[in-house]
């Protein structure tokens, strides 16, 4: 039943059936709409289907629907869709939801990482390919669902790689349940412990996989699937006229700055995108096209730039998707999400810089990074591509010709490039090995990085779960600190109160049992919830915190803290003792340890390489002996990030194993 009635004023009534009518019309006109039929008889035919499409053919937004209406969600099973990125999971089952004339969360909802927004009564389920793997911890025959379509396949990231493994095991245990149409307590090899869900008659059909890709290699994915039959969706695409430098740009965001303004002074009418790395390089490309389009004419028609990356707060993702008002020309600054997760309306000129951020692992030095790198030809063709989505097009590639020759074909899977640990526990927690440790289970349960999750378990034996549960929930989100440029002052002064001279991970604990006692004063007031919401707004105004990112630590600490209580662990505090809780943060992030050297550098122990304090800090200028770290990130230089100040001998003592010294 629609949940949106035509009710209110004649003009509200009118309003809302043209939009049910554009819709309508939309969806008409999208390529894959003629070929409805053809792909519900295939997937009716066909265990395993390949789908490949042209980005904006329609694949994520209408093959779900069209299984829905075909009749696969009978018996209340559910589609479940999997997406990399989890802006694309969320913005998709919106735009579907309002297609389907329904509110998010009813027939259709996502569902990704410390976000739910499916109930009961949800039959397609857009979610992050991670999130998927984890379910399937619990229920190791994903028996609520009846499809499975793997989105954005050609992407090859470590969770889709491993999902397509995992996928092929479920599928084959399905098909055997159904046939020997009896319980299957132990179909997968797991161990008891985990909650096993029959799988009875009906109730264990076969699983319908669909894999649905935008390049045109489908070879490796049906050559993985015993050969699985492959249809491809014509997409319609208008001419591109790809222009090179004459040139190597040394510096490609300036490049991509003067290339803006060449667009806006010299070409006509229609938005520009441009692919950047990075958050950093966005807000810095932002701020300059700002200054810059003051100087335009005042006759000149205005700019507005709309920022698209995946740690962007969604609301203002939102923003990319609008149009720009009459004689304003909309700048999209995207990282590669918009290659093909989301589709953005409007463009006509796409600048690439021909670079991409991406995980590299160094086996020998274990340390895992994010480095920039040259795209590949494929990456390279599906950002021309987003130019000629409704008329002929321009793609400005920001170097020359000749280097787009020398560009690997297709970009190494991530598999092959990252920290396998996390990889490796799911699996084997999921019974893809026999050897399952009781402990990697329970890490393997916990929607956390292993390094955090054992951190969780070392501080239960060293009573300090409490501190560290705040730790790691701060961790998980974004940046706490907010400091816009304007107040940089102030800001720093706000955080001060917090700091802790130990390092970064007592001041987040800071942070939050402040922010927690403004809730708890505000509820002792008996409060309304909306009230003690804004106190909190208040409060976080005025100490500079990112109140967003805070919510959501509230909300990462109060499901993790469910997970460790299900899972029997101590939830004491070490109260004033910060000594036990440093000795506890070496105990669990050994691996992480780096020692001052001579010239105020650090040294990372584990690895070797040199490596300086991040200048957000708090002990950027003390710089002590010897500090444990959370993160290492990589631009002109080696950074450390949410340091703490360690005893070295601690590490000998609490990590023998790795840091023993001969007597
Ligand atoms: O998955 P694929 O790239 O084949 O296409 P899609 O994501 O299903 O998008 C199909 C069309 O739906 C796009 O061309 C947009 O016109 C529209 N769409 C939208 O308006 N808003 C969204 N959030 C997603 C898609
Ligand atoms: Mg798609």
């Amino acid at each position: 039943m629609p949940s949106f009635s035509a009710r209110g004023s004649p003009h509200k009534q009118q309003q809302y059936q043209r939009r049910r009518q554009e819709i309508r019309q939309q969806r008409k006109s999208l390529p894959i709409a003629s070929v409805e039929k053809r792909l519900v008889d295939e997937a009716r035919k066909n265990d395993t289907l390949i789908i490949v499409g042209e980005t904006g053919s329609g694949k994520t937004t209408q093959l779900p629907q069209f299984l829905y209406d075909g009749g696969f969600c009978q018996d209340g099973k559910v589609i479940g869709i999997t997406q990399p990125r989890r802006v694309a999971a969320q913005t998709v089952a919106k735009r579907v939801a309002e297609e389907c004339n329904d509110q998010l969360g009813r027939k259709v909802g996502y569902s990704i990482r410390f976000d739910d927004s499916t109930s009961n009564a949800t039959r397609i389920k857009y979610m992050t390919d991670g999130l998927l793997l984890r379910e399937a911890l619990l229920d190791p025959l994903l028996s609520k669902y009846s499809v499975i379509v793997v989105d954005e396949a050609h992407e090859r990231t470590v969770h889709t790689d491993v999902l397509l493994g995992l996928l092929k095991k479920v599928q084959h245990s399905r098909a055997n349940a159904s046939k020997n149409g009896k319980t299957l307590p132990d179909v997968l090899g797991h161990s008891q412990n985990l909650t096993q869900k029959s799988c009875q008659g009906s109730r264990c059909a076969p699983l319908k996989l669909i894999i649905m890709s935008a390049s045109l290699d489908a070879k490796c994915f049906s050559d993985y699937f015993g050969g699985a039959k492959a249809v491809h969706v014509q997409g319609r695409q208008y001419p591109v006229d790809i222009l090179y430098t004459y040139q190597p740009e040394p510096d490609y965001l300036d490049a991509t700055l003067v290339t803006i303004f060449q667009i806006h002074l010299e070409e006509g009418p229609g938005d520009i995108l441009a692919f950047l790395t990075g958050q950093e390089e966005i807000e810095s490309l932002e701020r300059l096209i700002y200054e810059r389009a003051r100087l335009l004419p005042p006759e000149s028609s205005k700019i507005w730039v709309t920022p698209i990356y995946s740690s962007l707060p969604s609301e203002q993702q939102m923003n990319a998707f609008k149009s720009a008002p009459a004689g304003t020309r909309k700048v999209v600054l995207a990282t590669n999400i918009a290659e093909t997760s989301v589709t953005i309306t409007g463009i006509k000129y796409v600048i690439d810089p021909g670079m991409v951020k991406a995980r590299a692992y160094n086996p020998v030095t274990g340390m895992e990074s994010l480095i920039i790198i040259p795209v590949s030809k494929a990456q390279a063709l599906q950002r021309s591509g987003r130019a000629g989505r409704e008329g002929p097009g321009k793609c400005f590639r920001l170097f020359q010709e000749s280097e787009f020759d020398k560009l690997v074909d297709s970009t190494v899977p991530e598999i092959k490039r990252c920290n396998l640990s996390n990889v490796v526990l799911q699996l084997k927690a999921l019974g893809i090995d026999d050897i399952i440790d009781p402990v990697g289970h329970q890490m393997a349960r916990l929607p956390l990085d292993p390094m955090y999750s054992k951190a969780l378990i070392v501080s239960s034996e060293l009573k300090c779960l409490e501190e560290m549960l705040i730790v790691v929930s701060m961790l998980s989100v974004e940046s706490i600190f907010f400091s816009p440029r304007e107040k940089l002052e102030e800001a720093r002064a706000a955080r001060k109160g917090f700091e802790s001279s130990e390092g970064d991970h007592i001041t987040l604990v800071n942070v939050y049992r402040a922010a927690a006692e403004c809730l708890e004063k505000s509820k002792n007031a008996n409060a309304k919830e909306k009230t003690m919401e804004k106190a909190l707004n208040r409060w976080c105004r005025e100490n500079f915190i990112n109140h967003r990112s805070l919510k959501h630590a509230f909300d990462v600490h109060s499901q993790i803290q469910g997970h460790v209580q299900q899972m029997g662990l101590n939830l004491s505090s070490c109260g004033d003792d910060m000594v036990l809780f440093r000795r506890c943060l070496t105990a669990a992030f050994f691996l992480n340890a780096a020692m001052r050297q001579p010239d105020g550098s650090y040294r990372a122990l584990a690895t070797g390489q040199s490596v300086q304090t991040h200048p957000s800090s708090v002990l950027f200028r003390t710089k002590p002996d010897c500090v444990i770290f959370n993160e290492l990130v990589r631009t002109t230089q080696n950074y450390i990030k949410n340091l703490t100040r360690i005893d070295p001998l601690w590490l000998a003592e609490l990590a023998p194993q790795y840091y023993a010294t001969e007597d």
